[in-house]
């Protein structure tokens, strides 16, 4: 039996089924499961997941009871769920990824979506199932008094769920992206709101990366739950239990992502890329093609700073990373689509023979992009919303005097604002501005800023991130106030 206990929809590994049947294992993506990955390693938990594909599949049915580690594979001890595929992709496209996203990252077109209909009922009973399947999961691995970790919206219902099952457990949650505020949150139909707010608070701890995420997660609950809200205290009661909300503002660890920085495969991408670009200064971002990346508008931000400022022709290249994200959904194909019909309208207006204007790439390697973090003079991080941003951390760590041009909307500008030259997504002419603003910012001032940027990124690493929330669930802590 295990004494804590992970939950999340994507897990530590993943596997692919090659045509001969046989099957291999990969780390998993993301920066979350990164960052978690490297927590568990050293400690003890028990880390349980959902099987996302066939090879994953392939895997699980392979392993007594799920357990990948008792299936020989050295992945530290975890159980991948094989939740029927049908279900599966009800619960993470439909409801968590078309419909929970976009309402915590503020994506409708409201004139024509979303429409909760009978069919968005049925995704919802799948939404329920395989929260189900995780609840019974983690109630079946738990030793008594053990603590559970569940994280982000795929799994809202879970907390509720496993308290029904194992009350003596100690349960906390994360939200890994932003809240809604209760005005827009209440476009989900009441009934589901509600269970899914109450499903959160089934936990005894409710975790969020900031002060303004955590607060509209107590208003809705005020609003549209009525449950008792202390702001002061950061508790929210509500049938009869009280749930501690924390902020947990998660950060990166610099000494791993500067080791990992300085191998071989880094150091030949660095040289490739200034071949390419050569003393040119380099304007770069990273991001998965993401609607709430916003890298249509920063493209057209790029291209009004071009028109604005021709003495910078030749003098600059955009280095835009958009690596593959959520294709099985029609929206994120159509966004990749606009993001390369804008691309190609800055290299048909302002590229030539001696100057690429913008480089854009979309196929995903990380070793090319901490190259270019490397590399960079200016970051640019614009999401119209977003939960942290771990870019805008990276950054600043492995460029010590890179210039960050930040969205007011991310959560790390709450940490990082003041040191970087804060945006509003909307505004592209105002991030045009920044853009010339951040490539002038004296060499001293941009020491000094990055100096107390990294400090800022580094603040709380994955393991103390980890660390404190267990210690909350321990005494009852809110967290840093
Ligand atoms: C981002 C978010 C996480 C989320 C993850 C899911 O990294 O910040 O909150 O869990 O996306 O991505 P996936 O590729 O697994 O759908």
């Amino acid at each position: 039996m295990n004494t804590v206990l992970l939950a999340s929809n994507r897990g530590p590994v993943s596997f692919t089924l090659a045509e001969d049947g046989s099957l291999t294992m990969r780390r998993g993506g993301g920066g979350m499961v990164s960052g978690l990955s490297e927590v568990v390693k050293e400690t003890d938990v028990l880390w349980v997941c959902a099987a996302l594909s066939d090879g994953d599949r392939g895997a699980v049915r392979l392993a007594p009871s799920g357990r990948l580690d008792q299936a020989g594979y050295d992945t530290g001890p975890v159980r991948m769920l094989d939740i029927p595929p049908a279900t599966f992709h009800r619960a993470y496209n439909a409801v968590a990824n078309s419909t929970l996203w976009f309402v915590n990252h503020l994506l409708y077109d409201t004139p024509n979506s979303p429409q909760f209909d009978m069919r968005f009922r049925r995704e919802w009973e799948s939404y329920q199932d395989y929260n189900a399947a995780f609840a019974l999961a983690l109630a079946e691995e738990a030793a008594h008094g053990a603590r559970v970790m569940i994280q982000d919206y795929h799994l809202t219902l879970a907390p509720a769920m496993l308290r029904v099952e194992r009350p003596d457990l100690r349960i906390a949650h994360f939200s890994h992206t932003p809240w809604a505020p209760p005005e827009y949150f209440s476009l989900l139909p009441d009934a589901i709101s509600a269970e899914l707010l109450s499903g959160i608070l089934g936990a005894d701890h409710a975790g969020f990366l900031t002060v303004r995420w955590a607060s509209a997660f107590m208003d809705c609950c005020e609003v549209l739950l009525g449950a008792q809200v202390d702001r002061a205290e950061r508790t929210i009661t509500y049938e009869g239990r009280t749930t501690r909300i924390g902020v947990h503002a998660l950060g990166v660890d610099g000494d791993a992502l500067w080791a990992r920085a300085l191998e071989p495969d880094v150091e030949s991408h660095m040289t490739a890329l200034r071949e390419r670009v050569g003393d040119r200064k380099l304007i770069v971002r990273i991001d998965r093609t993401e609607l709430s990346k916003n890298i249509v508008r920063g493209l057209s931000a790029y291209k009004q700073f071009l028109t604005d400022h021709p003495e910078w022709h030749g003098k600059v290249t955009h280095l835009a990373f958009a690596y593959p994200s959520r294709h099985d959904l029609p929206e994120y194909r159509e966004y990749t689509a606009a993001v390369q019909r804008s691309a190609k309208e800055i290299e048909d207006e302002f590229g030539g023979e001696d100057w690429d204007p913008l480089i854009l790439n979309v196929d995903d390697d990380y070793a090319r992009s901490l190259a270019a973090y490397r590399m960079a003079d200016v970051l640019l991080v614009n999401p119209i919303r977003d939960g942290m941003n771990l870019v805008a951390k990276e950054g600043p760590i492995l460029a010590p005097t890179c210039a960050l041009v930040l969205s007011r909307e991310a959560g790390a500008a709450a940490e990082l604002g003041a040191d970087a030259i804060v945006v509003n997504p909307y505004d592209v002419s105002g991030t045009a501005n920044a853009l010339f603003d951040a490539l002038m910012l004296p060499e001293e001032e941009r020491a000094k800023r990055g100096t107390r940027l990294r400090a800022a990124a580094t603040a709380l690493p994955p393991s103390r991130w980890f660390a404190d929330q267990l210690a909350a669930l321990d005494h009852g802590a809110s967290g840093p106030q």
